[in-house]
């Protein structure tokens, strides 16, 4: 049996606590973690059984939870940036054949032991930015064997990896070439083809949807959803980021675990959020990538008492970034949550919209040892260092997985 261990010399742990049920800075504690569980976070724990961990009087916080991210795509893309960067919007370039169809084109046509070495390097990175769990999404294949192929990748490489990877099945993310002009047949692809396999196989927990203009309608979207929700998936959505079509009040209807984006949501749709107990995944690093300022009413959303979660969004297209530090900041700056705020949208709210509250997501006993050592010893540190190296190390039930070198 691994001894137990003590991280000592915490400058600050800063987590969300259940029983005062907010986020609270401890001064002088120390933690004990047996067997990759946190025992126990007191004072003065020290005996000589332990294994010490020195903190060096650094910051202590959760592991990051990222619950939004697509990691399986092959090629990136970085032309259609520079013509973003032109001036060609990211509608305009999806419709034009790029976007979204030009990462499953090369997906599909991808060597497997190069892609198979891309995503799992894509894995590593996100420990180097202190993420500990990620929800990862399939949607770049299109295809029943490539939608279940990639499902089935990020299940192997899940099992020998650090990370917790929380799998959804995003076959709807947009119509493939081959079923431009017949929706209705590529629906009944996802539902007769697709689905079925993913809930026998167990290959993901969620099944989400891109419900947008000129993607998948709220009536499209609504017999994806149903048929997924009767194979015992649970919900997300991709809506409301370019116009407000009643993707929130549907995901209310259907009872969706999460709807994300939202840069385009009204005030209705708020309230539909809020009856329907849906957390809102926000994605600013999105909005930031695609050089809008167009972001969500975070600061609303939060006064309305909706438990607002932070996610990167990591695709080719609208977010190449793996950096839950630098969602952070620009949460703070953009949306106007605070820094105390921002950190609970990314670990604790983050993990309750993965429906894995139980095990990530805070610091408390009982809980995976799944942790950040900082650079810096408080956490306002973590948005204002912009863009910097900030970690120190990272662990992952109780075991070190990163470490600056
Ligand atoms: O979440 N909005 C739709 N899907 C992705 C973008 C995917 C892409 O452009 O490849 C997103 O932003
Ligand atoms: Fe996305």
């Amino acid at each position: 049996m691994q001894r137990s261990l003590l991280v000592k010399n915490i400058g600050e742990l800063t987590t969300f606590d259940s029983r005062s049920e907010s986020m609270r800075v401890f001064k002088d504690v120390e933690m004990i973690i047996s067997d990759g569980v946190i025992q126990e976070i007191g004072k003065d724990l020290y005996s000589s059984e332990f294994d010490i961990i020195d903190a060096e009087n650094r910051l202590v916080t959760p592991g990051f939870v990222d619950p939004h991210t697509h990691p399986v795509f092959f090629d990136t893309r970085e032309t259609e940036y520079e013509m973003r960067i032109m001036g060609k919007s990211y509608m305009e370039i999806a419709a034009a054949g790029g976007g979204i169809r030009s990462s499953v084109r090369s997906l599909r046509s991808a060597d497997m032991n190069i892609l198979n070495k891309r995503v799992k390097q894509r894995l590593d990175d996100f420990l180097q930015f202190g993420t500990t769990t990620i929800e990862a999404k399939s949607g770049y294949g299109l295809s029943p064997e490539s939608e279940l192929m990639s499902l089935r990748l990020l299940k192997e490489l899940g099992e020998n990896h650090p990370l917790d990877i929380v799998r959804t099945f995003l076959g709807a993310h947009e119509y493939p070439d081959e079923y431009r002009d017949d929706h209705e047949a590529y629906i009944d692809l996802i539902i007769e083809k697709m689905l079925p396999v993913i809930a026998r196989d167990d290959l993901a927990e969620f099944c989400d949807v891109f419900c947008e203009e000129g993607v998948f309608s709220v009536k499209e979207t609504r017999l994806v959803l149903e048929a997924a929700k009767f194979l015992g998936l649970g919900l997300r959505f991709h809506t409301e980021e370019f116009k407000p079509i009643g993707g929130v009040q549907l995901a209310a209807k259907l009872g969706a675990v999460s709807a994300d984006h939202l840069t385009a949501i009204t005030d209705e749709g708020i309230e539909a959020l809020v009856e329907g107990n849906i957390i809102p995944i926000l994605l600013p690093a999105t909005t930031f990538f695609l050089g809008s300022d167009n972001y969500a009413p975070g600061r609303k959303m939060w006064d309305r008492g909706l438990p607002v979660a932070l996610a990167t969004d990591f695709n080719p297209g609208s977010s190449m970034t793996q950096s839950m530090p630098l969602v952070i900041s620009i949460a703070c700056l953009k949306l106007k949550l605070t820094p105390l705020e921002a950190l609970q949208a990314a670990t604790y709210h983050a993990a309750k919209s993965l429906l894995h509250d139980d095990r990530c997501g805070s610091l408390e006993k009982g809980k995976q040892a799944d942790f950040v050592i900082w650079r810096f010893d408080r956490y306002q540190g973590i948005p204002y260092f912009l863009a910097y190296p900030s970690v120190q190390s990272v662990w992952k039930k109780g075991v070190r997985v990163w470490e600056m070198k």
